[in-house]
């Protein structure tokens, strides 16, 4: 079974985010979407809520499983019996960045595969950061994340 892992803060899940994903459980039998406590964040929403909430918007996608991890990416992967892990790549910015993880992991655990997915150049723009400054805002969140998430982001936000 070709298991990938799409890691990420998700905070929250943005429509980039879902493409990734979607994509991703296309080519591989499972795809866990690792949600980290990122401890250099402080996130609008709490570990439990992002999980829940991604775990609502994939449902609809039969491989994804949502889980979260601590510590380093590479080991959980391999915990996971995953070979692969995912990164969405939005800008030429993203990619040194990258770069210096996906050689750190590959040093950490040699045995895995970091493999890059070119976002859809509608959602290039994006992040979860983004995305929340706009609805503090008082701007239009719809086509930025799933019309589900709006109005729980913006009374979050309140
Ligand atoms: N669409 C929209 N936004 C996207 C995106 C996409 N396809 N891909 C990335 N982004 C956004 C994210 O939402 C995030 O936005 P934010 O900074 O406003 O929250 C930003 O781009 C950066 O994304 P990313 O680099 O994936 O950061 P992250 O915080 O979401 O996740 C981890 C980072 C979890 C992957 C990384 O910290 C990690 O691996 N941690 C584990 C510890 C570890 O192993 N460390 C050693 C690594 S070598």
């Amino acid at each position: 079974m070709k298991i990938a892992i799409y890691p990420g803060s998700f905070d929250p899940i943005t429509n980039g985010h879902l493409d990734i994903i979607e994509r991703s459980a296309q080519i591989f039998d499972k795809v866990v979407v690792a949600v980290s406590i990122n401890s250099q964040k402080s996130p609008l929403f709490s570990i439990e809520e992002r999980i829940e909430i991604v775990k609502s918007v994939t449902s609809h996608i039969e491989n994804v499983e949502v889980k979260t991890f601590t510590g380093l990416l590479a080991e959980f992967a391999i915990k996971e019996n995953a070979k692969v892990l995912i990164k969405g790549l939005r800008a030429v910015s993203d990619f040194e960045y990258e770069f210096q993880m996906a050689l750190m992991n590959k040093k950490i655990q040699p045995e895995l595969e970091t493999l890059f997915m070119m976002c859809n150049k509608e959602y290039s723009y994006l992040s979860s950061s983004i995305v929340k400054e706009v609805g503090r805002l008082g701007g239009d969140l719809s086509g930025l994340v799933p019309d589900s998430l709006i109005e729980r982001i913006k009374n979050k936000l309140k």
